[in-house]
């Protein structure tokens, strides 16, 4: 375990904690610990209305431990010094909020964040986060979202890393280092929240707070994976999910929320439901009302509840009728209590409100977020090499994401406003000093083609046009999923205008999600993948399009050719009959009559405005026993990569493997590494990659997490297609 990792997990495993929460624990009454465990909204609702309390009464009788989406220094204070000064035990309060690619400096949505392959720069958005909302009261935040996606319909891929098990983990582990920092008690720090436990993006047929049902090895390899790595970064709190899993709620389960988390993982901090999720344990026909939800979530583990009042009207009766024992409510309020202790929210209760007037939008935050959107971008195609576009050529900006600052934001944006957006249009008419020629040319959802004419004639004036087109902000994310992967409204019909124009087109594509978009991708020269950048979206691409900066991003996501290719992944099992990758249609094979099996845009991809090639990799390790890899030997393998183009660039080098003649099936590859490297023109570096144990372990057929003996494959590739293979037998 790194070492950063044991001194973020002090916080809770502290003795000098463990001693105060008992002494408090001991002047507690039944109805004052559970209010530990109740959270109710104060502001806006991020779920369907709920029970309307008397906050405040609850607050000061020490019935409510929580509250989320109330933000400001000053109005939290207020409610707090109710908690505080009002209350008997004067317990603080703890409040939550969805700070989930940034606080008033917004960033990438994290899909995009993901794209940046840089740990070091994910976890600088989350610290530059929690600056930002802690000087807003806020101490907590839902974050990261660590759900492995695998279906671009669902809506909420958009707020994770993606379809590695692997790279989730780095992700989520860099989020809770940002946000939680060394030392929770410090005034700027926030406690994460590793959410949705677990497997709940994977939604039959990617449609929100649907079913999942999935194997536990799957359970274990795929889905597991990155909640595990928040945990061992030290996130002090996780959010259990809204789905099924096996036909259990994840809100109920006892499985994965007691025998994993708190008997195999150690994990000492506290979970939260999510939005009425002990409540709907109701529809979801496992109780039969709001008693029986709190009895089977509380006993399953799930320490507070988030909005369904159930905990809060219930509990107190639950035990007292002995179906919930009172060393249950205790230990849900130990938990409770010790992330409050180790943010240090006995000692300073209040938010500074003074802080955020200074700390809101500061350059050093802004400077950052066009890093981050920056090193976001993924460009997918790049034919001719018409980009950089070259000053002097006559730009014809055309689109309805050109000059929508609010689409900018994304999705999870609480506290972003429009006005902070630089939009693309008003950077791009920054640096061309008024000769921009610009045409909306329809809106994001329309069938209008009133737009069209002025559009194709500012492309016919152009020398080049670049086409903002995608998805508005509210068309990924919580609730919004789709059937259809394409551009929505006419988008396409007036691309294939501008295009008829035989000028060239650069796509610049702002959406949640990975989309379909196979005739886009024949037709245009260019297509840069921009999500929403957040609120230095125009200055970031504006850099980016005149090559101040080369795009350096790589897809976390498959983008597929066709909507029935979903669930879309690259660490696909091979099946018995493997389709080819290069055909359509061979018989009894396991492809589909009309469209290839591989996606359009592969796991990995990304150009960059210079070329690189890639040697063989080579295994330095001569020979291994899966015993000797148990006990700390490792395998290293090596590849030389070098910058063949005339510019210097960014090349993420990446490590998978596969292995075979194991006891279950296992992918076809998966990643286990990556390294940026920048590398000058004409220039090669040599890349080394260590793999461990635990890289290689798995779920094997008896259940246990090991390495086998069997057949090991390494690639050391620019993405999960490319790449030449070498191989190593791992000895029993
Ligand atoms: C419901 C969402 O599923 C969850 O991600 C969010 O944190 C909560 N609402 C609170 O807003």
């Amino acid at each position: 375990m790194p070492l950063l990792s044991l001194l973020a997990l002090a916080p809770f495993d502290s003795k000098a904690i463990d001693a105060r929460v008992e002494s408090l624990l001991k002047r507690m009454t039944l109805e004052e610990k559970i209010g530990q465990l109740v959270q109710f909204s104060d502001g806006s609702a991020t779920g369907p209305e709920g029970a309307q309390v008397d906050q405040k009464a609850l607050v000061a009788k020490g019935g409510m431990g929580s509250v989320l989406n109330l933000t400001g220094a000053k109005e939290v204070n207020a409610l707090q010094r109710v908690a505080v000064e009002g209350s008997r035990l004067k317990i603080p309060l703890i409040f939550g909020l969805d700070v989930i690619h940034g606080h008033r400096t917004v960033f990438p949505v994290p899909l995009g964040l993901s794209a940046t392959w840089d740990e070091g720069l994910i976890e600088r958005t989350a610290r530059v986060a929690a600056v930002e909302a802690s000087a807003d009261g806020v101490r907590w935040t839902f974050s990261p979202m660590v759900d492995v996606a695998r279906d671009a319909r669902w809506g909420r891929i958009m707020e994770g890393a993606g379809e590695d098990p692997w790279l989730g983990g780095r992700v989520a582990a860099a989020y809770v280092r940002g946000y939680q920092t060394r030392d929770l008690s410090d005034p700027t720090a926030i406690v994460a929240c590793a959410k949705h436990y677990v497997a709940y993006g994977a939604a039959e047929a990617g449609r929100d707070y649907n079913t999942v049902d999935l194997s536990d090895r799957v359970l274990r390899d795929v889905y597991l994976p990155p909640f595990k790595a928040a945990v061992d970064a030290g996130v002090g709190t996780l959010m259990s999910a809204f789905n099924t899993v096996g036909g259990v709620p994840a809100s109920a389960n006892r499985y994965t929320l007691t025998d994993v988390l708190r008997g195999e993982w150690g994990f000492r901090g506290f979970v939260v439901s999510d939005w009425n999720s002990i409540g709907e344990l109701i529809p979801h026909g496992i109780a039969l009302d709001a008693e029986e939800a709190a009895e089977k979530g509380l006993n399953a583990g799930v320490d507070m509840d988030m909005a369904a009042n159930a905990y809060a009207s219930k509990l107190v009766g639950l035990v007292k009728k002995g179906r919930v024992k009172q060393g249950t409510v205790d230990e849900a309020t130990r938990r409770v209590l010790r992330v409050k202790f180790a943010l240090g929210l006995f000692e300073r209760p209040y938010a500074d409100e003074s802080r955020a007037a200074r700390e809101m939008l500061s350059p050093g935050h802004l400077a950052v977020a066009r890093e981050a959107a920056e090193r976001s971008f993924v460009l997918l195609k790049n034919e001719g090499a018409v980009l950089p576009l070259t000053p002097g050529r006559r730009v014809a900006l055309i689109g309805p994401l050109a000059d929508s600052a609010d689409d900018m934001l994304g999705e999870w944006a609480v506290r972003g406003r429009k006005e902070d957006v630089t939009s693309l249009r008003s950077a791009m008419a920054e640096r061309l000093k008024g000769g921009l020629l610009y045409a909306k040319g329809t809106e994001i959802q329309t069938e209008s083609e009133a737009g069209f004419a002025e559009a194709v004639a500012a492309a016919q004036k152009a020398d080049v046009a670049v086409m903002a087109l995608g998805e508005s902000r509210f068309m990924s994310g919580e609730a919004f999923s789709r059937t259809r992967l394409d551009l929505p409204g006419n988008q396409r019909k007036l691309l294939e205008a501008v295009v008829a124009t035989g000028k060239p087109v650069v796509l610049v594509l702002f959406n949640g999600r990975p989309l379909a978009l196979p005739w886009e991708s024949a037709h245009v020269s260019a297509m840069l993948e921009a999500w929403f950048p957040g609120v230095q979206a125009g200055p970031a691409l504006v850099h980016t399009l005149y090559g101040d900066v080369a795009p350096s991003g790589r897809l976390t996501t498959s983008f597929p050719r066709a909507v029935g290719q979903e669930p879309l992944y690259y660490n696909r099992l091979n099946t018995g009959r493997p389709a080819r990758t290069d055909a359509i249609a061979e018989r009894f094979t396991s492809g589909y009559l009309d469209e290839l099996i591989t996606p359009l845009f592969p796991f990995g991809h990304g150009l960059t405005y210079t070329r690189f090639t890639y040697s063989a990799p080579k295994i330095l390790t001569k020979s291994i026993r899966a015993a000797d890899l148990a006990k700390g030997k490792t395998i290293e393998v090596e590849a030389v990569v070098a910058n063949v183009g005339a510019s210097a660039g960014i090349e993420t080098a990446q490590l998978y493997v596969a292995q075979r003649g194991t006891s279950v099936a296992r992918p076809i590859r998966e990643l286990k590494g990556y390294e940026r490297l920048r590398i000058a023109p004409g220039e090669s570096r040599r890349v080394r990659f260590v793999l461990r144990g635990a890289d290689l372990a798995f779920t094997g057929l008896d259940m246990k997490r090991k390495v086998e003996p069997g057949e090991l494959t390494v690639w050391v590739a620019p993405n999960a297609e490319a790449g030449a293979p070498a191989k190593l037998r791992i000895l029993p």
